[in-house]
């Protein structure tokens, strides 16, 4: 290639890059549109397995809670049911009817699947939650919508309704949220309550 065609190319090059620049510009200029325009999904959810992002996205049939999780990350129920135990049934129910208490246990003490009480057994997993992330209702939601790799021996299933593979009809992300809040209620681990900060 002789040096003209060489800098003609890297013209060309350059032109392409530049144009590239414009696009991207006026991409980001129509999301911020889309998003205020009604969709207001802010919170970036990402897989347990492999940090992807769950297209996980708020839907006509969201209750009010499902909506601000989906906007702020943080869940509603979880202060709720902390000062209020007969509300925090309905998360009981959705693990019931689901199937959950069937792999953690009645009480949620640990069965085939960890405990979710953590209140000291002998496993490794018994006190310490297997995904440090759980500690947070974002990191929980995102374990249980998509399920886990398996590091404690055992794998968990997708959840989430709105995405492939989960189990059955899936759950939607109030039930999840629900279950979150529940969840909360039975911890008596030795680690901080982060979750009520
Ligand atoms: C078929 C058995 C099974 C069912 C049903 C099941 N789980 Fe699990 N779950 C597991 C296993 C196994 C793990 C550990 C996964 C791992 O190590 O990757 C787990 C992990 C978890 C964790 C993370 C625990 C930690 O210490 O980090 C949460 C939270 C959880 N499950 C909630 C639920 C909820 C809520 C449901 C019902 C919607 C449910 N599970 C149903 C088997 C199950």
């Amino acid at each position: 290639m002789g040096k003209s065609t060489l800098s003609l190319a890297l013209l060309v090059m350059l032109a392409v890059l530049g144009g590239c620049g414009d696009k991207t510009a006026s991409t980001g200029a129509a999301g911020e549109s889309t998003a205020s325009a009604g969709s207001s999904e802010t919170c970036s959810l990402v897989s347990t397995k492999d940090n992807s992002p769950l297209a996980i996205k708020a839907v006509a049939t969201d209750t009010p809670e499902a909506k601000e999780f989906l906007a702020t990350c943080m869940n509603p129920y979880t202060k709720k049911y902390a000062a209020d135990a007969e509300a925090a049934k309905a998360g009981r129910k959705v693990m019931t009817l689901n199937g959950c208490t069937g792999c953690h246990g009645g009480n949620l003490g640990g069965l085939m699947a960890p405990s979710l009480v953590k209140n000291g057994g002998t496993g490794a997993f018994d006190t310490k939650w297997v995904y440090a992330k759980n500690a947070t209702d974002k990191g929980m939601f995102e374990t249980i919508s998509n399920g886990t790799p398996g590091t404690s021996g055992g794998v968990m299933s997708i959840w989430h309704n709105q995405l492939p593979g989960h189990v059955g009809d899936g759950l939607t992300t109030d039930d999840i949220l629900k279950a979150i809040g529940y969840i909360r209620t039975v911890y008596q681990g030795d680690g901080e309550k982060t979750w009520l900060k």
